[in-house]
């Protein structure tokens, strides 16, 4: 794992921004796994500017989302479906075809979520953004989840719920369930960046960094991953020294 550790949430957003964007540059036929939540928005931010500046295309750009709720329809504003749209897709000049999210309805769960597999596996993700969750989760991997698992439907944890209910009226809207990638589809990716800032989530970053590689802890897998760099703000990263 290469580590490097921002002054601030602003440096850790531009750092991580940067490689996606030289990525884009070097291949602009590249496919990229893309991550929702708070920490990835302002690297959206910043690659929506490079577009707008002209340094990069989205033409031939393909995307993959790490999950989606299940039980909120996609039009429904805290889907991760508007969620890219809002943040990133409405603004580039990416090609709709080539923007794939988890489908949460329309098919049985489990058929939906081999297909969404499937066409991972047949286009290769080259470089795959990552958040973490308070709890190490990564996608929607909870604690406990199998290594091996593929994209498959999950039951949130309480955890996560809890931290996700920022984004919703209340706990109760916050879905129970939803469709993620599974550490295996995340750990073919050829090269992996996660991104964290704050201090709630020092704790699963000293663990996913130093802890044993179990799966009570999801993102210590990524230990093991050959080129995997880990981008944080101090904060995230106070209990590295202790
Ligand atoms: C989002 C995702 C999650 C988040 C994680 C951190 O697609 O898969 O693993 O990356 O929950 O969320 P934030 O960034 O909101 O702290």
């Amino acid at each position: 794992m290469e580590l490097i550790i921002c002054k601030n949430e602003e440096e850790v957003t531009r750092q991580t921004a940067n490689v996606i964007i030289k990525d884009i540059i070097l291949d602009p036929k590249i496919t990229l796994g893309l991550a929702t939540g708070s920490s990835p928005i302002g690297v959206y931010e910043k690659l929506v500017k490079a577009y707008q500046s002209g340094l990069i295309s989205f033409k031939d750009v393909e995307t993959f989302n790490l999950d989606e709720y299940i039980g909120i329809d996609r039009s429904h504003p805290q889907s991760y479906y508007s969620f890219m749209n809002q943040h990133l897709f409405n603004h580039i000049d990416i090609n709709k075809e080539n923007i794939h999210l988890p489908r949460n309805h329309g098919g049985d769960l489990e058929d939906l979520a081999n297909e969404y597999s499937l066409m991972i596996e047949q286009s290769e993700i080259e470089l795959q953004l990552l958040g973490i969750g308070s709890n190490g989760h990564i996608g929607f991997n909870e604690p406990g989840t199998p290594f091996r698992n593929e994209t498959f439907i999950v039951e949130l944890d309480e955890q996560t719920r809890n931290d996700n209910a920022r984004f919703f009226s209340s706990l109760e809207e916050v879905p129970k369930f939803a469709i993620t990638m599974g550490i295996k589809n995340i750990m073919r990716a050829k090269k992996i960046v996660v991104l964290a800032f704050g201090e709630n989530k020092s704790d699963a970053v000293y663990k996913m960094i130093h802890g044993n590689i179990t799966n009570e802890l999801p993102a210590s897998i990524l230990q093991l991953h050959p080129n995997c760099t880990v981008i944080i703000d101090e904060a995230a990263a106070s209990k590295l020294n202790k």
